[in-house]
């Protein structure tokens, strides 16, 4: 039976971001707060980030390229204004400056609370946290747990959360965002396991839904990840901020994407092509396999694209960790080694792992000021009552391409910022507006419509569609036309192809007819969400006719300030995307553009 829920706040997405902001905002006062999670909450995508969180605690320094732990009332050579100007040119001047001064002067202190809560960090010698290099990072500033870093920060603060009152929808998916004359009253939601829809209304909702990897066919995102806040919210109004900017991870497992941390080669592993060749010194001679991911996932596919990869379709490179020895693998790499065990059949330990560039984060999304109040245009107009943070969001501390280690750090600091913001919005006398939609039933009709028997004969329209195969070829579509490399013709044969697979998915059949886990109608609700946000990407590149971090146009191979300083807004319309622009935050005396060399 439909019931509407109601709760202050609502949160949607149990991840790093989405805890952190109900944690808070509970230990706040907010005594009557729900998270829905479309799995259970501990397998939230924030568990599988592996190897680090930022943050320049000055434990560990570099001598002659060794490391070595900084004695205590020793200084390192860290600094907060190291880790923002490496953060700003990981971004490719695309980062608005000021959040990301907030993110990286709130690091330390995350990262010691975590530390209160009792995260089991790895340790130096004399109890400190143990760190490790990173790419794009010009200090060791990774602030680790083995290669287990996103679980133990995620299984910290649901402890916290749970220790604190809040309530968790566990395998619950959101279908709906209710926003009524401006203002954000709820969404709509199903019990996954009933498959029933709810009205669940608030005062507050976040979005912490995390990102959209899913939409490629090589991905390092579990299956959960397929936009789906992203493509709600966009469907409800809201623009979208620089969805063009798609990162590649280096090392993904070959032929599959899952991750194999970037701390592999934080710990000094090399990449290798067919010939047995170091090729980052042809490309980064500086920072070599510690460049930053958008060049190291540029270089492998350019040793791939002229025939220098590796396995049977030669669409492969190696990852080397042989030299590191089996007591450093084991105490610091043990998930990647087991990793590589299951999926490759290979142990690190005596053999390279081959690896390939894998779709791993969404640099764009749902934007926001630094408190995760979400904003609706070039003048940061608030959407009253709409916050997000995390993967989801666009706070733009990332900008053009995202430094490994910043998005443990991204989530949990926004998250714990969206949560002292909401806490004051609801203590501060926030209303629960009244809701006068028209309650489930167009989410029951858009449910119905996918298993009606006479979509099921064809609908008077064409022959039925298996949405699997719709799945398929979009995401093939993505990896072929929208990838790490990008061209205009590209990228009009990547619009054309949404185009005709968002008209064939209107006879999409769902043939399983149950009501309870129906894990065929969820694929299809998700693969809708993908289609919908893939044009919002498409049009971003097409329209940025530049290069700039993950944004690589070959035909238009340099990074355009003139032109291109600026953050691509996405608005859905009648008529299809509709674009915009908003300047980028700039601190001119302080950080002003430079070109971008590793
Ligand atoms: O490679 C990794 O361990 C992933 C970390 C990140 O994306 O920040």
């Amino acid at each position: 039976m439909t019931e509407t829920i109601t709760h202050d706040v609502i949160i949607v997405g149990a991840g790093l971001a989405g805890s952190w902001a109900a944690m808070v905002a509970s230990r706040e006062g907010v005594t009557n707060i729900g998270v829905l999670s479309k799995v259970y909450p501990l397998r939230s995508h924030s568990g599988a980030a592996q190897g680090g969180i930022a943050g320049a605690l000055n434990n560990i320094r570099s001598v002659d390229g060794k490391l070595e732990s900084v004695p205590v009332g020793e200084s390192g050579d860290d600094s907060i204004e190291s880790h923002m100007f490496d953060t700003i040119k990981g971004s490719d001047w695309l980062g608005d400056q000021d959040s990301i001064e907030v993110m990286v002067n709130d690091a330390p202190g995350i990262i010691y609370e975590y530390e209160r809560m009792g995260c089991v960090f790895s340790r130096l010698e004399d109890g400190r946290i143990a760190q490790r290099r990173f790419g794009g990072h010009s200090s060791p500033r990774a602030n680790y747990a083995a290669d287990w870093t996103g679980h133990v920060l995620l299984h910290t603060i649901h402890e916290q959360a749970l220790r604190h009152g809040v309530r968790f929808y566990s395998e619950w998916q959101m279908m709906e965002l209710i926003i009524e004359d401006g203002v954000c009253r709820g969404v709509v939601a199903m019990d996954i396991l009933t498959g029933e829809l709810h009205v669940m209304r608030a005062k507050a909702v976040m979005f912490a839904t995390g990102g959209y990897g899913r939409v490629y066919q090589i991905t390092s995102n579990a299956t959960a990840n397929t936009g789906d806040g992203v493509a709600i919210a966009y469907n409800a109004g809201v623009p979208l901020l620089d969805m063009e900017f798609v990162q590649f991870h280096p090392t993904g497992i070959y032929k599959h994407g899952i991750l194999m941390s970037e701390a592999c080669r934080g710990e000094g592993g090399y990449l290798l092509n067919a010939n047995g060749e170091r090729f980052m010194e042809n490309y980064a001679p500086d920072k070599m396999e510690l460049a930053p991911r958008d060049l190291v996932s540029r270089s492998e596919q350019t040793e791939i694209n002229e025939g220098r990869g590796i396995g049977d379709d030669k669409q492969g490179i190696y990852l080397d960790l042989r030299h590191l020895g089996a007591e450093r693998i084991m105490e610091r790499l043990p998930q990647v080694r087991e990793i590589a065990m299951s999926f490759l059949g290979v142990d690190i330990i005596d053999e390279p792992a081959p690896i390939q560039p894998t779709a791993h984060y969404s640099m764009g999304g749902i934007p926001t000021d630094v408190n995760g109040q979400v904003v609706i245009d070039a003048d940061n107009t608030p959407l009253h009552g709409f916050f997000a943070a995390g993967e989801c969001a666009a706070v733009s501390v990332h900008g053009a391409n995202r430094l490994g280690t910043n998005s443990l750090l991204e989530a949990s600091v926004f998250g714990r910022r969206a949560g002292y913001a909401i806490a004051e919005f609801i203590k501060g006398g926030a209303k629960l507006h009244p809701y006068s939609g028209d309650g489930v039933s167009r989410q029951r009709e858009r449910l119905d419509n996918f298993m009606s028997k006479s979509r099921q004969n064809g609908n008077g329209r064409g022959q039925p569609e298996q949405v699997a195969a719709i799945a398929a070829e979009l995401k093939q579509n993505m990896t072929d036309n929208c990838g790490i490399y990008r061209t205009e013709e590209k990228l009009l044969i990547a619009r054309e192809k949404v185009r005709e697979l968002r008209e064939r998915f209107k006879r999409v059949v769902v043939m399983d007819s149950s009501q309870r886990f129906n894990t065929e109608l969820l694929t299809a609700v998700e693969t809708e969400h993908l289609l919908t946000f893939s044009e919002v990407i498409i049009e971003g590149a097409l329209n940025r006719t530049e290069s700039r971090g993950a944004h690589f146009r070959t035909d238009y191979p340099k990074r355009n300030d003139e032109q291109w300083m600026k953050h691509t807004l996405a608005q859905n319309t009648p008529e299809g995307v509709a674009l915009s622009y908003k300047p980028v935050h700039i601190f001119w005396d302080r950080y002003p553009p430079q070109e971008r060399k590793y």
